[in-house]
């Protein structure tokens, strides 16, 4: 009995680390339950600029400057390939419903227009200082 219980917290552990480890398990989530969307200001230089200033202000404290990183321990890198090219509706859904786990909160209360201008920002601004 001992033993089994051993080997059933060997493997959770093991699935926790794996997830850790292979990360990005709020997008893919999202990407499964999240109907496709344009983003409205997909193109907009002036949505980049105006989402890198609210990522600064509501992001970067667990995200890292950038969403680079370097924020709260256990947060995802968001300068990422698989950030840049998830379909942006996949990113209005995490901004919308945040994480079961509520680690990653809702950001519900940020006004639609301000919600995609940061996916901009992560989208589009993100790539050019990547290649930087
Ligand atoms: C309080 C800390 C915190 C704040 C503030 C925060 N996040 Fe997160 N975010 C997290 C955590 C933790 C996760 C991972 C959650 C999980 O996988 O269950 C996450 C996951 C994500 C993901 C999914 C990444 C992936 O690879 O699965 C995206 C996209 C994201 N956050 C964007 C944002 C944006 C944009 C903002 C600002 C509007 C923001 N987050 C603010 C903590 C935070």
């Amino acid at each position: 009995m001992r033993l089994l219980i051993a080997a059933l917290l060997c493997s959770a552990l093991f699935v926790r680390s794996a997830t850790l480890l292979l990360g990005a398990p709020l997008l893919q989530k999202a990407a499964k339950v999240a109907k496709p969307q344009i983003n409205p200001l997909q193109n907009d230089p002036g949505a980049s600029i105006a989402g890198e200033k609210l990522f600064a202000r509501e992001c970067s404290g667990c995200h890292g400057e950038g969403g680079k990183g370097r924020g709260r321990p256990h947060t995802p890198v968001l300068a990422t390939d698989l950030v840049r090219r998830a379909n942006p509706g996949a990113l209005f859904w995490i901004l919308r419903n945040g994480s079961s786990s509520h680690r990653m909160p809702s950001f519900s209360h940020l006004p639609e227009e301000q919600r995609w201008q940061i996916i901009t920002f992560l989208q589009n601004r993100g790539l050019r200082s990547m290649k930087e």
